[in-house]
């Protein structure tokens, strides 16, 4: 098992390159199912989760090269099972669900587990893909879709779900006839996704709005795509910025993505500019204290509330975080409270008072995001924080020890 180490204190300085999107490149290269050519894709990042998919997409007999670019083939897809061994890694391996049903009119899906932020049901994909026709029964923990012929409908999301409204859109690119979907989630990732799919020649409208409408097509072809940036390893490393008074230049991040990250860090007292090439951050004391509610895309990112709650705990006054998209995210809290943090749990909010410092300490990790804010802490404390069960960080956050120490940090990885 290996740890993190780092002796906070230290200002960052200097800049970041930021990596492709992870929720983006998941569903993208899921979406090869759906052609049988060489798709071509750029600006991967290389991540555990990424592994997974890959690892995923070779066992149902997808060719998969990589050298700069990660190259998919999927003419010889001759297997339609995505095993539980993998999907209990990674519950967005579900992704392929859609695509396989689209492809082979056959899928059989591992169902996924509750996981450390919530039980996370996948009741959504699956009404939908019985509203399209297709015979979904749950058999020995497995979801096992079948379907003659998929026929567009349209399908109302109770609540907007990312991997719902990308599974489904997967679907309907191959259907007969027109699928709306209603309450879609609007996220970059969702746009990505379908600008992906459009070029492989899905006929879809209406991206990036709550409506979106596929008109099925016969087939798709193969195509080449450079993923969108990581709104969130970027916003993290803006939280950096601000937490050690730092100056860095944040390159590669798509900022047309990122207004309400933009607007609660400003809001905290950090000072961004637009510079051709990226963002400046720039952090600067004190940091003022905000209110924060998680919502869907574009409200403030689930994926970053974790990470402004450090914020918060170095600022002047009280601050509360609610959490509406997921049920059980804080997680991260009890850990960052043995680092000193002065922070009250009532019902989905947290009540974060700011304090003169936190203190390292050990701590573990429990989920990808939680990880993140424990290294944040870590950075902004007095003395050495070692940080356990790291798995969770490698698979959403490429080379993270690499690029915070170029920023100046003491952060190295060391094996137990
Ligand atoms: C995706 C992201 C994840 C992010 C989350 C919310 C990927 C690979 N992961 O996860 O990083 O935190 O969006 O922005 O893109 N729900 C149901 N039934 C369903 C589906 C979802 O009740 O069938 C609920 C969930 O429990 C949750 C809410 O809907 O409360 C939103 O979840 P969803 O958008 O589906 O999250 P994911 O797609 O799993």
């Amino acid at each position: 098992m290996e740890k993190i180490i780092i002796n906070g204190g230290k200002r960052l300085i200097g800049e970041v390159e930021i990596s492709g999107a992870k929720n983006a490149a998941l569903p993208i290269l899921a979406a090869s199912i759906l052609t049988e050519g060489w798709n071509t894709f750029s600006n991967v990042p290389n991540l555990r989760d990424v592994e997974t998919i890959k690892k995923l997409l070779i066992g149902l007999g997808v060719k998969v090269e990589e050298e700069k670019d990660v190259r998919i083939n999927a003419a010889g897809l001759n297997n339609y099972e995505a095993p539980y061994d993998l999907v209990k890694t990674m519950r967005a391996s579900v992704l392929v669900l859609g695509p396989l049903l689209a492809r082979l009119k056959k899928a059989k899906v591992a169902l996924p587990g509750g996981c450390a932020i919530g039980a996370r049901p996948i009741n959504l994909h699956l009404n939908g893909l019985a509203a399209l026709g297709a015979k979904v029964d749950l058999k020995h923990g497995y979801v096992e879709a079948e379907a003659k012929s998929l026929k567009g409908a349209t399908i109302f999301f109770d609540i907007p779900t990312v991997t719902g409204t990308e599974n489904l859109m997967m679907a309907a690119t191959l259907a007969d006839g027109v699928t709306t979907l209603e309450n879609a989630a609007c996220e970059p990732e969702v746009v990505d996704l379908a600008n992906v799919l459009k070029k492989m020649g899905a006929d879809i409208r209406g991206e990036g709005t709550e409506v979106i409408t596929i008109e099925g097509v016969k087939e798709l072809k193969s195509t080449n795509h450079t993923i969108i940036p990581d709104r969130i390893e970027a916003g993290t490393f803006m939280v950096a910025a601000g937490i050690t008074a730092g100056d860095i230049k944040v390159r590669n991040c798509n900022i047309a993505h990122m207004d309400a990250v933009f607007s609660k860090l400003t809001e905290a007292g950090i000072k961004l500019t637009y510079e051709n090439d990226g963002v400046r951050v720039i952090g600067t004391k004190p940091i003022r204290s905000i209110d924060i509610k998680t919502l869907p895309y574009p409200g403030f990112p689930t994926d970053m509330q974790a990470q402004m709650m450090v914020l918060m705990c170095f600022a002047n006054g009280t601050s509360i975080i609610s959490e509406t998209v997921f049920e059980n995210r804080f997680m991260h809290v009890s850990e960052l409270r043995r680092m000193g943090a002065d922070i009250r749990i009532e019902g989905r909010s947290a009540i974060v008072k700011g304090v003169s410092g936190l203190n390292g300490a050990p701590v573990m990790a429990t989920d990808l995001r939680a990880s993140a804010s424990l290294i944040l802490a870590g950075l902004a404390s007095e003395g050495k924080t070692e940080i356990s069960r790291i798995y969770h960080i490698d698979r959403g956050y490429e080379r993270i020890v690499e690029k915070l120490s170029n920023l100046g940090a003491d952060i190295k990885r060391v094996r137990d």
